[in-house]
Parts: C-alpha cells; structure tokens; sequence
C-alpha cells in the first residue's frame, strides 16, 4: 500500500483517487475548488459517473480516501503525486498549462521527502521537463524527485471501468526504476504495461486521441459519400469493421466527436506540430470535416422543413455523449445555436446535461421528458444517443408533434421501420 496524493479532483483526478483507494492504496485528492473539497469529503460526488458512488462511499468509509484544498495536508506524506488538473484550449489552439505548472509549483512548496510525480493530465510534449524545472526551483530543501508521465485513457461516461480494465498502461521518465515504481501501484489490474521514455509517453496520449478523432471523421466522409451514391454508412462501417486490420470502434456515422478531450487534443497536436515547423494536412482535415458536420444536420432539417423561421425543434440529448452530463465543446450548443440564430424555436431534454446546459444557456425552453419535447414541434433532432431515446414509444412521440419529423444525428434508428411508422427520417450517411 502507498500514499498516494491526487492533485486535482475533476473526472480524471476523482476516478483516480477512488480506483487507487480501491486497488488498496490510502489516497488524498487536492483541489483549489473548496467547494468541491467540501462536497466530496461529505460524500456526495462532483461528476456523474456509472458506479463512482459506490466505490467513493467504501474508500471513505474504510478511511481510505480523503479530500483536501491544502497541499501541507496531502503533499509531505506522500509517496507519489498525481497531477490531474485540466489543460484547457488556449487562445491560439495550444493546450493550456497553466494549471500544470500551479500545481507543480504548490507541490514543491509542500514536499518534505523525496517522491515521484506523475503528470496524468494531457500535456504538451516535453511538459515532463518543465514541471522537473518548476519542482526543483520551487524546493525549500535539496530533495530528490522524480518525473513519470503516466497518460489517461478513460472515456467519460464508464470512467470507473476503463481505469480498473485498461486496454494498456503507459509510463514514461528519464528514470527508468520510477516509471516502474508508477507502474507497481497498479499491479493489481491484468494489463499491458508500456515503459518508454517522458516524450513517447506524452505524445501517445495526443496520437492516440488524434488517431480515434480521425476515424470518426473518415467514417463521417464515406457518410457523405453513401448519401451521394445510395449506400447505408451503417451498413459500410459494419462490413469494415470485420476486416481486423480496421475493427468495429469508433466507426459511428453522425454528428461528429465533442467533449473535453478529442477536440482540444487535436486542435493542440497540430498547434503544436506547426509551431514545430510542421503543417499537420491530416489533423486539419479532420477538425473541418468533424465541425462541418454540425452545420450538416441542421441544413438537413432546414431542407426538411422547407426553412427554420419559427419552427418549433426539439433537440433530444445535451451531453456530447451518453452516459455523462459533461456538455463542454458538446455538439449540441453549436446546434442549438445555429438553430437560433435561423429562427427555430427550440426546446431541449436530455437525461443528465439540463443543468450544466441551463447554467449557460437561457434561451432555450428545457423539458422533462422526450415526451414533453415532441409536444406540438414540427421536427425532433437526434443529438446524443443515449439509449432512453432507443426506447420511446414512437406512436406516442408521433401522435405528440405537429409534423413527424426526425432527423436522427446519431443513426440510432432504422430508416425504413421509420418510415413505415409514419415518420419523415433522415439519418446520417444512409440512402
Ligand atoms: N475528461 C476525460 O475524459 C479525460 C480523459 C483522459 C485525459 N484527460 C485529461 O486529464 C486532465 C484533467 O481533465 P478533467 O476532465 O479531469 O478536468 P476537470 O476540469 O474535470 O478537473 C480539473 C480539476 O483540477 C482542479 N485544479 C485546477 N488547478 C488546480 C491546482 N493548481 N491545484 C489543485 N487543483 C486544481 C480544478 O479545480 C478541477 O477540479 C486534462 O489534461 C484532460 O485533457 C481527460
């Protein structure tokens, strides 16, 4: 067992405190937030996250887990550091590190033995460095330490599961035996563990992300291509994802990818290789197509409709995708926003976003259920596919609204059953 302190208590940083506390280690998650902190040390969890309550509740009741806003409570006990804060898009498309380095700094100011840091956050290449140079400027006393990058590859939405089953571990550091000392707090998970050095490890983090961001592109491409030539996308991606060169994930046709991390990734790898001297031809193409597709959809319902002026859309789902109530770079905001601005009256549910949307977007009418959505619009659109929407009652949802209009922005159902029930159904990328 060892003491672990998690710098840092958002998605990333609580599904690791808790995983850690739960594969037996005694884990304190620092945060700025106070409020957070106060929340969290009463129980109630931050995020939503399929069976984080549960592991959260036994880490605190067998006093495994604690939470902290001061560094002297979690820092000088510690054996090893995590670094989870956020590395937000800076002005320019670079990943911002301004939390990194804050946190490295505060670390310091803590420490009073030697421990290992592991960065966890997604940071620029070569950020390992800094936060060593930041470390050891900001130490009281001369004391050794020692820098991991350890990237995360959870998916929001069964951020629990993926931690406990990952597909592979990684672990870099100029020191070898650290890397590997990193990579002991997890040996109770039957995994592949990667060792390389600090720059690999970083830059698998933003290839990896990059190279999934480009497969729901292509995929988005041939949708356009199927809508041209007659072909079902579904059906096309289905027959790749066979082949095991390819594989089935991360082949969905739609509205294209969102959330905290594809986006801003992508967008800081290619700033990044620019500012290298590089021109990344392939990453641009992918954020253009993956931000066209957004516009897409709604010239899709204006052509349904024959013009937005006044139409009443319900737009079912808020979250850039199901299982998590995280909204941010969602595409559902660049579609409620063009729909506005087209003169669409717009209403929106969705099962666990409404109230992050509501904080920051009032102009919107928010219902309780789809139900209450379809009530008098002249079309629904399909944003996120959880799959309370796969279930609806169609005749009632149909009997609901003005017009049965539904453009279906994540294919999540079939064209023809639509059609034979009544609706007028246009999905994405099938004929
Ligand atoms: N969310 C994901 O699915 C995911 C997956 C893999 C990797 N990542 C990466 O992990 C990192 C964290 O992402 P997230 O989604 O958990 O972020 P988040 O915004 O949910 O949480 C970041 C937390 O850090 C805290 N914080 C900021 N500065 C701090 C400081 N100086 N000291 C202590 N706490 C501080 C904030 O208060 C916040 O609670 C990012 O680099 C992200 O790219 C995210």
């Amino acid at each position: 067992m060892s003491a672990v302190a998690v710098v840092g208590t958002g998605y990333v940083g609580l599904t690791t405190a808790v995983c850690l506390a739960e594969l037996g280690h005694r884990v304190t998650g620092v945060d700025i937030d106070k409020a957070k902190m106060a929340r969290l040390r009463s129980g109630e969890p931050t995020i939503y996250e399929p069976g984080l309550d549960e592991l959260m509740a036994k880490a605190l009741e067998r006093g495994r887990l604690a939470f902290t806003s001061d560094y002297g409570e979690a820092i000088p006990e510690a054996d090893f550091v995590f670094i989870a804060v956020g590395t937000p898009r800076g002005r320019r498309g670079e990943a911002d590190t301004v939390f990194v380095k804050q946190a490295a700094k505060s670390i310091a100011g803590a420490m009073k033995k030697t421990m290992t840091i592991v960065n966890k956050s997604t940071v620029p290449i070569g950020t390992g460095n800094i936060v060593a140079r930041i470390v050891g400027e900001n130490l009281r006393d001369e004391i050794p330490f020692y820098v991991v990058s350890n990237p995360e590859f959870l998916r929001e939405g069964s951020a629990i599961y993926d931690f406990m089953h990952p597909d592979r571990l990684v672990f870099g550091s100029h020191d070898e035996p650290a890397a590997r000392a990193v990579a002991g707090l997890y040996s109770k998970l039957d995994t592949k563990i990667l060792i390389t050095d600090l720059h690999t490890a970083e830059m698998i983090k933003y290839a990896s992300n990059a190279f999934l961001a480009t497969r729901i592109s292509f995929i988005n491409e041939m949708a356009r291509i199927c809508e041209r030539v007659d072909a079902d996308v579904k059906v096309v991606s289905e027959g790749m994802g066979m082949d095991r060169r390819i594989g089935p994930l991360f082949l969905d046709a739609g509205i294209g990818y969102g959330g905290s991390c594809f986006p801003k990734d992508v967008k800081a790898l290619a700033r990044m290789a620019e500012t290298m001297g590089y021109h990344p031809e392939l990453l641009d193409a992918v954020m253009e197509i993956n931000l066209d597709q957004r516009t897409l959809v709604v010239e899709k319902l204006r052509e349904v409709l024959g013009g937005l002026r006044d139409q009443v859309v319900g737009v079912l789902g808020l979250a850039y995708k199901p299982n998590t109530d995280d909204i941010r770079e969602a595409p559902a905001i660049d579609v409620i926003e063009n729909l506005l601005q087209k003169g669409a009256d717009v209403r929106a549910y969705d099962p666990k976003a409404m109230p992050l949307l509501k904080a920051r977007m009032n102009t919107i009418r928010y219902c309780d259920d789809p139900y209450g959505v379809a009530t008098g619009a002249d079309a629904l659109l399909i944003i996120t596919e959880w799959d309370e929407f796969r279930q609806l009652d169609l005749d009632r949802l149909k009997s609901l609204m003005r017009r049965p209009v539904i453009v279906d922005g994540r294919n999540i159902f079939d064209p023809k059953t639509m059609r034979d029930r009544g609706f007028v159904y246009r999905g994405v990328g099938r004929s």
